[in-house]
């Protein structure tokens, strides 16, 4: 794939994700008139980089076409949402699952149902309709949501287990499990305490 193509492949991925990422907005103020008490502590988002998008095609046994790209992949545009609670992550993917316009294209429910290292987070990937002179077409953008608990777990597991370990791998995913139902444990804590403050 050539830079140009690249280029020319990504940009209705980025308009899709900037309609979601308003759509975001809206539904964190609407939540809440006082900013305090919004559900989302912060939003990330990026496009896939030409380098990353090609070594995922070349792991799908692509040729690494545009074409391809188009088909193969779904998380072409990412946001990640960071939510304080686990009530507000369902209460948003709800929200966005009703707007009419928007179709579901993927679920998964990684907070109900936790991998077996203990990575948690609700992912969604929603089809935007992106209107160009021709007509309209679907673009998928995936949402990862998460409580600031995730999102720490899954950070700090990227980083260390990305590389390989002088560890016994066994004994690391063993207490990474356990890190998990640690912090789950600590965040439904504050959640008590949020519900008596109302
Ligand atoms: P990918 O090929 O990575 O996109 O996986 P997938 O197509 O099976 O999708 P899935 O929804 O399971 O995971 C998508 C994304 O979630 C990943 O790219 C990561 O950002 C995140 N993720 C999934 N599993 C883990 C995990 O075990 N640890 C961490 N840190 N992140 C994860
Ligand atoms: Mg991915």
């Amino acid at each position: 794939m050539t830079n140009e193509q690249y280029h020319t492949l990504i940009h209705p991925y980025t308009d899709a994700m900037n309609l979601i990422l308003t759509r975001l907005e809206i539904l964190n103020h609407c939540a809440a008139d006082n900013e305090d008490v919004r559900p989302i502590h912060g939003i990330t988002h990026r496009i896939k980089e030409k380098i990353s998008l090609e070594n995922k095609l070349k792991k799908k046994n692509s040729n690494g076409s545009v074409q391809d790209a188009r088909t193969l992949l779904k998380d072409i545009a990412g946001i990640r949402v960071i939510c304080f609670f686990e009530r507000d992550i369902y209460q948003l993917a709800e929200s966005l699952k009703k707007q009419t316009d928007l179709i579901l294209v993927c679920e998964k429910d990684y907070i109900r149902h936790p991998k077996p290292n203990g990575y948690r987070s609700y992912h969604l990937v929603l089809g935007v309709p992106i209107y160009s002179m021709d007509g309209m077409e679907y673009y998928p953008v995936e949402i990862q949501f998460r409580t600031i608990s995730m999102d720490f777990w899954a950070a700090m597991e990227h980083r260390i287990c990305y590389k390989s370990q002088p560890f016994d791998e066994l004994e690391m995913k063993s207490a990474f499990r356990q890190y998990a139902e640690i912090l789950d444990g600590i965040e439904k804590s504050f959640e008590v305490y949020s519900e008596n403050c109302g």
